[in-house]
Parts: C-alpha cells; structure tokens; sequence
C-alpha cells in the first residue's frame, strides 16, 4: 500500500480531473460507494472460484460476526447501490462513474499493489452494440486527452449462458488431454475454471494450449452477431482495436464483450484498464434483469506511465523573500491575501536569510519572485522579478494581485 506524496499528486489531480472531464462529455456521473461490503456480493459476483475470491479478498468479521470485505473492484458495489437505490426507476439508461481505493491481497510487485485505485465507469441498461462501441471510445478519448498511446486495446466475446457452457465442456475435455505439462495451478482448475487456463502468464501452459478452441469460434448467432457489431462501430468510430481469442478476465460476471488496454512498459502487470460486459449480472444480485457494461483504469499503473516531470506539474506564481520582521509579516499578510484569490504563493517560514530564501525560491520553481525590505516597506513598491529571463518590474505593494493576475 503506497503513500501519495506531495510531489506526485499533481500527476494524480490532472488524471481524475480528465476523466471527470471526459466521462461528463458522454454523460458519466459520479457515484461513490462505501469502501466496506458484505462479503457475500463479491462471493457472487466475481465468482467463488476466481482468485480474487479464493485468495485475494481482505475478509473479516465485524463486531457483530457479520463477514465483511474491502472491495476489491467497483462494479459489484455499483451493481448493488444500483439495486438498493432503486435507480433503475429513474431512466432506462444509467451511466455511473467512480474512482476510488480498491483491495486485494496480491503479492506486490511494480504495477502490482494490495491498495490501488481505480477510474471506473458503468453504463446499465442498454444491450445494443452501440453503447460496447461508446465506452470503448470513451476510454479511447481519455488516454488521448493525457497523451497516452503506448497502449493497445485487445478485445474478446465470451459469449453468453446459451454458447459458453457447450464451448466450456468441450475446453474441458481438451484440456483433459494434455494436463501432463500444464501448471500446477491450472492442473487443479481446468475443472473449475477452464477458461483461465487460456489466459495462464506460465509459459508451458500457453505453449501446450496453444491451439485450444476458442470461444469466440463457437458464439451463438446472436453472440457472433452483437461481436461483429461491435466491431463495425468500433471501425466506424475509429478506435483501434486487435481481435485476442485468447484474453479472458478474471471475473466471473463477464459475457459477451471484454477488452483490455495493454502496453509493453509496465513489465508483466500489463493491463492499464479492462472491463467487459456483464449482463445478468444485476438480475443475479436480485435487482431488474437488466444488461450492463463498463471498465476500470487501473491509476497507479497510468502514474507509472507518465513522465512526472511534464508540464502538469503546478508551480508557485509567486515566492515573497522578505528581510526584516515588518517584512515578513507583510509578506505574510500579501502572501495569504494572494492565496484567498487562488493565486499559488509561498514565502519562508524558517527565517532564512535572503540568499537561502532565494535558493528555495528556485528550488520550488516558481514562476516570480518578490522580495520586500526596509525600502520597498517605506516606499510601498518592490522589484516583481520574472525567473525564466530575469526581467524585472516595478509593483505597488498594494496593488499586487492586479499586477500579477495579467501575467499569470
Ligand atoms: P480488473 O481487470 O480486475 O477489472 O481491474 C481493472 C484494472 O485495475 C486492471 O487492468 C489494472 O489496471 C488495475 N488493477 C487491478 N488489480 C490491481 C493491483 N493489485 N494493483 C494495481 N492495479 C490493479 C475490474 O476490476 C472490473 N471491475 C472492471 C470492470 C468495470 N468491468 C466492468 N466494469
């Protein structure tokens, strides 16, 4: 679990502050939900035999014995605010957005956290091809806003109840044949989970099921045509994409469309945002059987992605060096009077000589310096100094906020 610190906030401000701006454009708005679930919606919505369930989830008991979960992703929470809330009653399109800390016990590793946050979105109601195409296009349009493009998106259909469990027999049985070289891990659930066996990182297991069936050779018409949609409105849209038979999620709720971001810059943890279809899933939490689709972008890895350093960093307008005790407190007093306005101003606080006061007005980078003694005191005027070429201007103390507001 990490610490956001000071110097990296900035980069996570500008990319919730994209996406609160994107997503608003195609009528996303945001809920928040509380971090804290009854386990028993994740035992079935994710599914008992996927690995967030079976291994991942930071479960306890509360003071009243009553089994408890950190959320380990948002859309089950979502699902259930939905239900409970009743929002279905309110337009047969919902859109909902969220971000916010997610939990899973994994192991650690770069990309890889037990806290982590997620930017996620979920449109409920609609089954036309149409809406698959309009999330994917807003993810699309979101990486281009914070000028992301090492990405790849991968799609996939998982089909649905009529064609998956026909397709999954047939997996088994396949598998069933060659279970000698495969991992441990999959050995033990072809049976349980065959599908994951397909998506396995170990490179035996990809090697040995190389040419497994795939699902989306034995969709239902009604699967192979949403699929075919989906890509025309993609190609329509001119949003990339690359067909992967082989991608299947870690969820068990997904039917139908499923897609990941990937990239080749994050080492193994490669997926930056996935998501996929989910229809069924709300009328298995009790609500309306309504179908439903959505993502979420995984923040820490986009972090990971951007160059900290680029110019979203946001630097002082202004440091006020101040000499001499009357100095300071006026300093103080423009100082906190510029801050009132929203104008982002710093001084010393450690009574600092000048010369310290304007190394640190350079080591903070700010944009003008300032500085105040016992003359600009007397005469109520001071030297504005631009930092980038050194010019300098003469300002009335008084009239500082006016000065400044033109050059910033
Ligand atoms: P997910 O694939 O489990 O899907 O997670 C989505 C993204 O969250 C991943 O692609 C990754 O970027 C990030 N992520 C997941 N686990 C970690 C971790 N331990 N550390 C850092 N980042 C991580 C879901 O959670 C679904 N709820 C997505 C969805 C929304 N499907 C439909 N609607």
């Amino acid at each position: 679990m990490n610490d956001v610190l000071p110097d990296v906030v900035n980069v996570w401000q500008f990319l919730e502050q994209a996406a609160r701006e994107v997503f608003a454009v195609y009528g996303f708005t945001e809920i928040r939900t509380p971090v804290l679930e009854k386990t028993e919606l994740f035992c079935r919505s994710i599914g008992e035999t996927t690995d967030i369930v079976e291994k991942e989830m930071y479960t306890f008991a509360d003071k009243s014995g009553h089994s408890m979960t950190l959320r380990p992703e948002g859309t089950a929470p979502v699902m259930r605010s939905f239900i409970q809330n009743r929002l279905a009653a309110r337009d047969p399109v919902t859109k909902l957005c969220y971000i916010g800390p997610m939990f899973r016990y994994e192991r650690p590793q770069k990309g890889r956290y037990r806290q982590f946050h997620q930017i996620g979105a979920e449109a409920i109601g609609v089954e036309d091809p149409r809406i698959d195409a309009q999330i994917l296009l807003m993810l699309h349009h979101f990486f281009t806003r914070i000028g992301i493009s090492a990405v790849s998106l991968e799609i996939n259909s998982l089909g649905c109840p009529v064609c998956r469990p026909d397709y999954r027999g047939q997996l088994i049985q396949y598998l069933e044949e060659l279970l000698e070289p495969l991992c441990a891990e999959c050995q033990r659930r072809y049976q349980t989970n065959p599908l994951r066996v397909l998506d396995c990182k170990v490179e035996a297991c990809r090697l040995a099921t190389a040419d497994a069936p795939a699902m989306i050779d034995h969709l239902c018409g009604d699967c192979d045509q949403h699929f075919s949609q989906v890509r025309h409105y993609l190609d329509l849209l001119n949003v990339p994409y690359v067909v992967n038979a082989r991608m299947v999620r870690g969820l068990d709720y997904y039917v139908r469309t499923t897609f990941e971001l990937v990239t080749d810059q994050l080492g193994s943890q490669n997926a930056v945002a996935a998501g996929g279809r989910y229809d069924g899933l709300i009328e298995s939490l009790g609500g309306p059987a309504l179908p439903g689709i959505g993502f979420a972008i995984g923040l820490e890895r986009l972090v990971l992605m951007l160059d900290k350093d680029a110019d979203r960093t946001l630097l002082p307008e202004l440091f006020i060096a101040a000499l001499g005790s009357e100095a300071v407190e006026k300093a103080f007093v423009l100082m906190s009077k510029l801050q009132a306005q929203g104008v982002h101003a710093e001084m010393d606080f450690h009574g600092k000589s000048l010369k310290a006061q304007m190394r640190r007005a350079d080591k903070l980078g700010a944009v003008h310096t300032l500085i105040i003694g016992d003359e600009e005191l007397r005469s109520g005027q001071a030297q504005l100094k631009k930092m980038a070429d050194g010019s300098q201007v003469s300002v009335h103390l008084d009239s500082l906020l006016k000065t400044l507001r033109p050059k910033i």
